[in-house]
């Protein structure tokens, strides 16, 4: 992967656990905003809502850590960009149209093909932030309870794909995305790109938080 601006540094593990653990554990002992953690096998992968994401080599699962400067209370933001820099990673190096499901699953035909966990830990006013990404790859099959769920890129374009150039282009992406997030503090310039791709009903705010039918605003969970 080339030098990409926003990441300080790259840590490559053949196995760990989960690259959110890695990187919280890097961020106690004082790891540096923009550091990437990369795997070749995850064994205890963390999904959304106390599930699961079970990662081989075939996948990408990486975490990057972030000490964002916006008010810790609009940090799920950071996923909504997050979400939209896989979208358009995937369509740079396939070609494939993506659809975002809030707040950032990213599908096609209603199959996921990557999921995105962040994980923010507060101490007082300060607080660090772990992305976590990940996106089937080349993988040829998955296991039973997520068979009729889940895809790869290389089921649904028939071919296989670079795994480092996807995760270059996902940081080129999110970065820039997360500059404008910063000027900002919100996400008012990115509202429309991201409601353009986003299938769930409603699209969102500039906070990110889902509008509902009845005009009330849905922060996190799932719909
Ligand atoms: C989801 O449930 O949709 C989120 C899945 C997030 C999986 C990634 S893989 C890399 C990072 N490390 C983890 O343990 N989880 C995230």
């Amino acid at each position: 992967m080339g030098k990409v601006s926003g990441i300080s540094k790259i840590l490559h593990l053949e196995t760990v656990d989960s690259t959110n653990l890695e990187a919280r554990r890097q961020a106690m002992e004082g790891a540096e905003d923009g550091l990437l953690i990369l795997c070749d096998n995850q064994t205890a992968g963390r999904g959304r809502l106390g599930r699961r994401w079970s990662s081989t080599e075939a996948a990408i699962a990486m975490s990057l850590l972030l000490r964002p400067e916006i008010d810790a209370d609009r940090v799920s933001m950071v996923t909504i960009i997050a979400a939209m820099a896989v979208r358009d990673a995937i369509f740079k190096v396939t070609g494939l149209e993506t659809d975002i499901k809030w707040p950032n699953d990213i599908k096609y035909h209603d199959r996921k093909l990557a999921g995105i966990l962040s994980e923010s830990v507060f101490r007082g006013k300060e607080f660090y932030t772990v992305l976590g990404i990940g996106i089937n790859v080349n993988n040829e099959a998955f296991p039973d309870e997520i068979k009729e769920i889940a895809s790869s890129l290389r089921i649904e374009a028939g071919r296989s794909f670079d795994k480092d150039e996807l995760t270059e282009a996902v940081w080129e992406s999110f970065f820039g995305y997360y500059g404008i997030l910063l000027r900002d503090k919100d996400l008012r310039s990115l509202t429309e790109a991201y409601n353009r791709s986003c299938i769930t009903e409603g699209g969102i705010n500039e906070y990110g938080e889902l509008i509902m039918a009845d005009g009330s605003l849905k922060r996190s969970g799932e719909v």
